[in-house]
């Protein structure tokens, strides 16, 4: 399969930062993936090759730095559910000079938008010489990651020329979905044969594409809610706290909000006492089973000032509820849960007056240790 990279990836048109232009495109990336890595039957098409090295695996270890470790929580999800098989996220810097015990027979991916991170490279040197096999999932072909690997599927979504990541994170998680749906049904587990993976995608790009059409509530929200804050916290359980990290990740790099993402539960050990009067608590619910109790920690929070902001999938939501996401199965909720965040990172920066696409103090692909 060769998909063509024409003028209009590389160019702005008229668009005022690269990154909005790239939130926008992950409809289309989401398609893209589809077309590219599923059958016309919906059937993952993923080399024989690289399925038996994977089934063979008792253990999956995900390596990657920042948005990519961040998109790698979320593959643990994935792989966990829908192939049972233990899956360990490692940050590459921390993987590096630490390494966690290994496994019998270890499997190891690698996910690296840009495929030359330094950290991840190290990690990856330390791999081959203990004779494991292991996969990349790269934007860029022959990457040094590509490369250096047994195994590479690309991402497809076009150049990614704002420092921070955004269609890079939903291309890994949508190729991890599909790569976990593989796995499992090549396993006859139930679960991955009822996964139907193309549905799933085929109402995320439609979900994204309805968010980034209401933009305009999101700068509003941003306007509103985040352009004078020092601080902001982005809550969840679950799948929900994994994409809390990158959010938060987002507001940091780009609006210089100081920003965390917490698992819900544990504000009460401590974190609480950083709340405020006008607070920003943004509250991710996207999981049946732990909406209630993700919703009782943001009252905790407003009952201690903070100014709490919701961001829920459309059959948890209730009333007064903030930003409702079109409902997917809960495994892809982070495909959508994470565009208003983004959203709300842009325009913060935006309308701060800052350099959307350039902040400062990072590069785009982090090449040193
Ligand atoms: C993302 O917004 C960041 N700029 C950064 O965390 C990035 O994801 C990280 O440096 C890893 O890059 P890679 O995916 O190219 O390896």
């Amino acid at each position: 399969f060769h998909v063509d990279m024409d003028a209009s990836e590389t160019d702005k048109g008229t668009y005022p930062f690269y990154m909005l232009k790239e939130i926008d495109e992950q409809p289309n990336v989401m398609r893209r993936l589809a077309q590219v890595y599923l059958s016309e039957t919906g059937e993952p098409v993923i080399s024989d090759k690289l399925l038996n090295s994977m089934k063979q695996a008792d253990r999956i270890y995900i390596v990657g730095a920042g948005t990519s470790y961040h998109a790698g929580l979320v593959g643990k999800r994935l792989f966990e559910n829908l192939t049972q098989t233990p899956t360990e996220v490692h940050i590459s810097s921390e993987f590096a000079y630490e390494q966690p015990i290994l496994s019998k027979k270890p499997f190891f991916i690698f996910l690296s938008q840009s495929g030359e991170t330094a950290d991840s490279r190290e990690v990856l040197v330390n791999v081959n010489a203990g004779g494991h096999e292991s996969l990349t999932i790269t934007n860029v072909q022959n990457s040094t990651l590509s490369r250096e690997a047994t195994y590479t599927l690309l991402l497809h979504a076009g150049p990614e020329i704002a420092v921070a990541s955004t269609k890079a994170y939903t291309a890994q998680i949508a190729i991890e979905a599909i790569l976990a749906k593989a796995l499992g049904e090549a396993d006859n587990q139930i679960v991955a044969q009822r996964f139907d993976v193309r549905h799933q995608l085929g109402l995320v790009a439609t979900g994204i594409q309805a968010i980034v059409d209401e933009k305009k509530k999101l700068e509003d929200l941003a306007k509103s809610s985040f352009l004078k804050t020092p601080n902001a916290f982005y809550i969840g359980r679950g799948i929900d706290w994994s994409v809390s990290l990158e959010a938060a990740l987002k507001l940091k790099e780009i609006s210089y909000v100081q920003a965390e993402g917490f698992a819900s539960g544990e504000l009460k050990h401590g974190t609480i006492a950083l709340i405020e009067k006008g607070t920003p608590v943004i509250g991710l619910i996207t999981q049946e089973k732990t909406a209630g109790l993700t919703r009782s920690n943001l009252q905790e929070t407003m009952a201690r000032g903070a100014h709490i902001i919701t961001i829920v999938s459309e059959s948890l939501a209730k009333p007064g509820d903030d930003i409702i996401l079109p409902d997917v199965d809960e495994l892809m909720s982070p495909l959508l849960s994470v565009v208003p965040t983004q959203l709300i990172a842009y325009y913060t920066s935006l309308n701060k007056g800052l350099d959307v696409d350039r902040p400062r103090n990072l590069a785009k692909s982090v090449t040193v240790e």
